[in-house]
This record gives C-alpha cells, sequence and structure tokens, in this order.
C-alpha cells in the first residue's frame, strides 16, 4: 500500500443525497488545503457489515452513517465510545491502523457546542431544560444536558412510554411530562429544545404556546429545514434567545474531520454560508 494514498471518507446512509455532510468535510478539505475526498454513499442495511469490512481496504479512514444505520452501525464495531453507548447509536466510525472498527457519537457533543456558541451566556446550572421528543436525537441532547450539568430535565413525548422508558435509563434527573401539559413544563425553564420532527419542512407544524416561558430562557431546535422554524421565530419575537440546528450538524463533523484528514476545523460563518449556499 503506498504510504501517499489519498484519505477517504464519507457518508453512508439510506437515502443520502440530501446529507449536507460532502458540503461541510469538502469545505475544510479546501480551507485546510488538505488531500482528501468524502464522498456520499446509499448503502442498504444488509449490505453495511460488508461494506465496513471493504472501506478501508480502499483507503477509507472513517465514515459517518445516518439514517436508518445508526444502531446497527454500533452494532458493528468493536470498540464504542462512552457516549456513543450512551445514546445507543453511531454517528462517527473511524477504521483503525489494526482493521478495527471503532464506534462514536458526537451529536450530543455536536448539540452542546452549537448551543454555548448560539447562547454563549447559557450555562447548564441555570435551571431546567425542557426537552420534547424521545427519539434517537433526543437520547443525544439528554446525554449531553446531563453531561454539562443541567439540574432537571423535563421530557415531554407524544408517546408517554418512549419519555418513560428514557426516564428509567437516565435516571432521576429526568421527569416525564404529559405531551398535553408540555406548557406547564415551560415556567421556570432555563432551556427549551424541540427534538421532534414536527416544524420540519413537510412534517405538522409544532404548536406550542410559549407563554409560560421565562424570557431568559434558550430555546433551540434540531430541525433545520426550514433554519428559522416556527419555534425559533415565536422566541425570538417574544425576546428569548433562539439557536437554529444547522449549527449541531456542523459542530458533530469536527472530530470525525479531525481524526479522518487532520487538522482542527472551525464552524464559522464563512462555513455557515457555503452550507446554505447550496
Ligand atoms: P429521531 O431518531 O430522528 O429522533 P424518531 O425516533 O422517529 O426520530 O423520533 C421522532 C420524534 O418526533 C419522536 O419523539 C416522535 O414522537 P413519538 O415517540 O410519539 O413517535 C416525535 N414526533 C413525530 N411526529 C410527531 C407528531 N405528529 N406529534 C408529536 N410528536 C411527534
Amino acid at each position: 500500500m503506498s504510504a501517499a494514498r489519498i484519505p477517504l471518507a464519507g457518508v453512508i446512509g439510506s437515502p443520502v443525497a440530501h446529507s449536507l455532510s460532502p458540503k461541510v468535510h469538502g469545505y475544510w478539505l479546501a480551507e485546510h488545503n488538505l488531500p482528501g475526498h468524502y464522498i456520499p454513499m446509499d448503502v442498504a442495511s444488509d449490505d453495511l457489515q460488508t461494506v465496513f469490512r471493504t472501506l478501508p481496504r480502499l483507503g477509507f479512514k472513517g465514515v459517518n452513517v445516518t439514517i436508518p444505520h445508526k444502531e446497527r452501525a454500533l452494532s458493528l464495531a468493536d470498540r464504542v465510545s462512552d457516549r456513543a453507548a450512551v445514546i445507543g447509536a453511531a454517528n462517527t466510525i473511524t477504521f483503525q491502523a489494526d482493521g478495527s472498527i471503532h464506534a462514536d457519537n458526537t451529536d450530543g457533543v455536536g448539540f452542546i457546542e452549537n448551543l454555548r456558541a448560539g447562547a454563549p451566556d447559557w450555562t447548564a446550572e441555570t435551571g431546567p431544560a425542557v426537552v420534547l421528543g424521545a427519539g434517537g436525537a433526543a437520547r443525544a441532547v439528554l446525554a449531553a444536558l446531563l453531561d454539562a450539568g443541567v439540574p432537571e430535565i423535563r421530557l415531554a413525548n407524544r408517546t408517554r412510554v418512549r419519555g418513560d422508558a428514557l426516564r428509567s435509563e437516565f435516571g432521576p434527573k429526568v421527569t416525564v411530562t404529559d405531551w398535553h401539559r408540555v406548557g406547564e413544563a415551560l415556567s421556570g425553564a432555563a432551556l427549551v429544545v424541540n427534538t421532534t420532527s414536527l416544524g420540519m419542512d413537510g412534517s405538522a407544524p409544532l404548536s406550542l404556546s410559549l407563554d409560560p416561558l421565562p424570557k431568559t430562557a434558550v430555546v433551540t431546535d434540531i430541525v433545520y429545514t426550514p433554519l428559522e422554524t416556527q419555534l425559533l421565530a415565536d422566541a425570538r419575537a417574544r425576546g428569548n434567545v433562539a439557536v437554529d440546528g444547522l449549527g449541531m450538524l456542523l459542530h458533530q463533523a469536527v472530530p470525525g474531520f479531525t481524526r479522518w484528514f487532520g487538522g482542527r476545523p472551525k464552524v464559522s460563518p464563512d462555513l455557515r454560508a457555503a452550507v446554505l449556499a447550496g
């Protein structure tokens, strides 16, 4: 094998054409003048294992995995980071020099970095966080918020049993609120996070009155199509700091890029503009 082999990485999903990750990594490769390519790959679930075994032989240093492969990717790994184990899914796979597969999950750290960048005055200790949703994204957000030191998480999900299951798993700092009573949970909260698909282009709207929410609270949405969801627009209109979800996608990409291509990429306004420019 040639020492000068060009490093490769990519994103595996199905479908994958909509993924913004190739733009993010392509931007950083050009910005840092590094050799490498980042490729979108549409892979069926049944082929994932074979693909994981084959890619390192082609010069791949690693891959991002997205829907619907995040849980399966975790199960195929030889080593799993603590945070990927807690979240129960992988989004960043690294093929080690010894041939083993390392699985990590950077969604939670991407969420927190985005929050800290967009709401520099927010601190975890300030007060309770309200989290809407109990899917895979909620797991990453819960893990990250608890790790950051949030004292209480009020979780509301349409299907209550999914919320209860997360409470059993993540512990007593998580309290579960009925979906139709989420308004009450906003009282005294320091942070609101939407992890549901509500408000996304093509999905139903999220109808939530923010009236009980303190004006000092930060509101964030992991939905980024549209960039300004109704939730964020409502929050901004009443004076709350609102943080959009695109930054989570940008920040979660940093650790993978560093591992596969080297360098320390930054999430800059220019990167955001380049990704949004399409
Ligand atoms: P992901 O892994 O991306 O978080 P998911 O596991 O499908 O995706 O979870 C989607 C979340 O959006 C869930 O919390 C889901 O609520 P349910 O657990 O009740 O399904 C929530 N969601 C989706 N459509 C919704 C709707 N119309 N009203 C309320 N919640 C909705």
